[in-house]
């Protein structure tokens, strides 16, 4: 059943007007808003890392940086734009399963603050670069398995981190060569149950309090995040002020311990940034075809891309400017020549007409970054901010099709 979702607070076809479609609008109100939320959620003492790859734009970034937060990145190119845009390297930490060189050397030229180790070889890889004493935190892959995160990266088999049984041998063969001071973990993401996420923070600190004396001196602990975010009608929402109190209660309950460790992290993407954006698209043709109703519009898996994938099953956060009287079953769909070009597996859906504007919601993670822009000749969105006054600031200007076979091509 179709459920309109709550009208964004700025006037879409004035700014459409403006800039055409299809556009990426970011609301600078509603980023505020989840970075002031996720901030007053973690405990007083703790810092949020912000995960680059969830979105890097130089908006998002620079918005970021202003209120404070520090940044976890996974490659050189993260790395850089950090850099480009002036961000701290204190307030850096590398991260990715298997670092590169480039990585490993920008982060030594830039003397960010930490690395997280996934492996024995990521660990001889950064020891062979450097000579110099640098924060080393080690991921662990612990061996509960915490099964209700939508994403799993721990507690199962992976590429990710270090088993828990080979932790502790790693620290007592390396850590008189080199400064291994952190722990770090990342059990998951999209978790919608509060308590998992308390149970994995209390998960490491008590690693960490059971094994402190295998450290020269334990500085860094990161108990990463997964904070989950609703995409569709059928996901509960993390309670938000449950793992407040249940974060308080387990700090103060370790508050010994941890007011020994100088650096405590979460880290976070989605949910900082997922709200922030909308994708506004067009309604270029209305057909059917053996008995199906078919919308096409100006946007598809060019722009979704993976996420784009998974909406497909989903009852997804998709809306309309306009209010229809009639709805009836549709598939949504791209434009782009190929079959899985669907937006929406048929649901019911307003009865638009050709030229109405279909907004996705949530598109402000996970969305520019995972899309093949340059498929089938097309190239990315226009974007623009809107800000708490309702002016606008055109961010990124609408790619240019004449490179959208990809640029650096001869
Ligand atoms: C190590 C690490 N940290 C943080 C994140 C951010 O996750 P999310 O965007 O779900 O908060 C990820 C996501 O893959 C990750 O791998």
């Amino acid at each position: 059943m179709y459920k309109p979702q709550a009208k964004p607070d700025f006037n879409i076809p004035e700014i459409v007007s403006q800039f055409s479609t299809p556009l990426i609008i970011y609301s600078i109100n509603e980023l505020n808003r989840k970075i002031t939320e996720l901030k007053s959620v973690i405990p007083a003492g703790s810092q949020l890392l912000y995960s680059v790859k969830a979105n890097p734009m130089p908006f998002v970034i620079n918005l970021l940086k202003h209120a404070g937060l520090g940044f976890e990145v996974a490659s050189a190119g993260e790395l850089h734009q950090l850099i480009k845009l002036k961000v701290c390297p204190e307030r850096i930490v590398l991260g990715g399963p298997i670092k590169s060189k480039e990585a490993i050397a920008s982060g030594l030229q830039n003397n960010i603050l930490s690395y997280n180790v996934e492996s024995e070889q990521d660990l001889l890889n950064i020891m062979r670069a450097a000579n110099l004493p640098l924060n080393i935190s080690l991921r662990i892959n612990p061996d509960f398995s915490n099964r209700s995160s939508e994403i799993k990266m721990g507690g199962i088999s992976s590429q990710f981190g270090i088993d828990e049984n080979q932790l502790i041998p790693l620290i007592r063969k390396y850590r008189n060569v080199v400064n291994i001071n952190g722990l770090f973990m990342f059990a998951g993401s999209q978790f919608f149950d509060a308590q998992k996420i308390i149970q994995n923070t209390s998960f490491l600190i008590e690693f960490a309090e059971k094994h402190k004396d295998e450290f020269n001196q334990l500085d860094f602990l990161d108990f990463g995040g997964g904070f989950g975010i609703v995409e569709s009608a059928n996901q509960p929402g993390l309670n938000m002020s449950m793992l407040k109190s249940g974060l308080d209660d387990l700090f103060e309950s370790k508050e010994q311990f941890l007011d020994t460790i100088k650096y405590k992290f979460f880290e976070s993407g989605r949910y900082l940034t997922a709200s922030s954006a909308i994708l506004v698209s067009r309604v270029l043709d209305i057909k059917y075809s053996k008995g199906k109703k078919y919308i096409l519009l100006d946007t598809g898996i060019n722009h979704l891309g993976i996420r784009q994938l998974d909406l497909r099953t989903r009852e997804s956060f998709i809306s309309t400017v306009k209010e229809y009287h009639e709805h009836s079953p549709a598939i949504l769909t791209g434009a782009t020549c190929t079959p899985i070009d669907v937006i929406q597996s048929e649901n019911d859906f307003p009865d638009v007409a050709i030229d109405d504007l279909v907004l996705i919601h949530n598109v402000g993670a996970y969305t520019a970054t995972l899309s093949p822009y340059n498929f089938c000749g097309y190239t990315y969105p226009a974007e623009v901010s809107v800000n708490a006054r309702g002016d606008v600031s055109l961010i990124r200007e609408r790619g240019d099709i004449k490179k959208s076979s990809g640029p650096g091509y001869k």
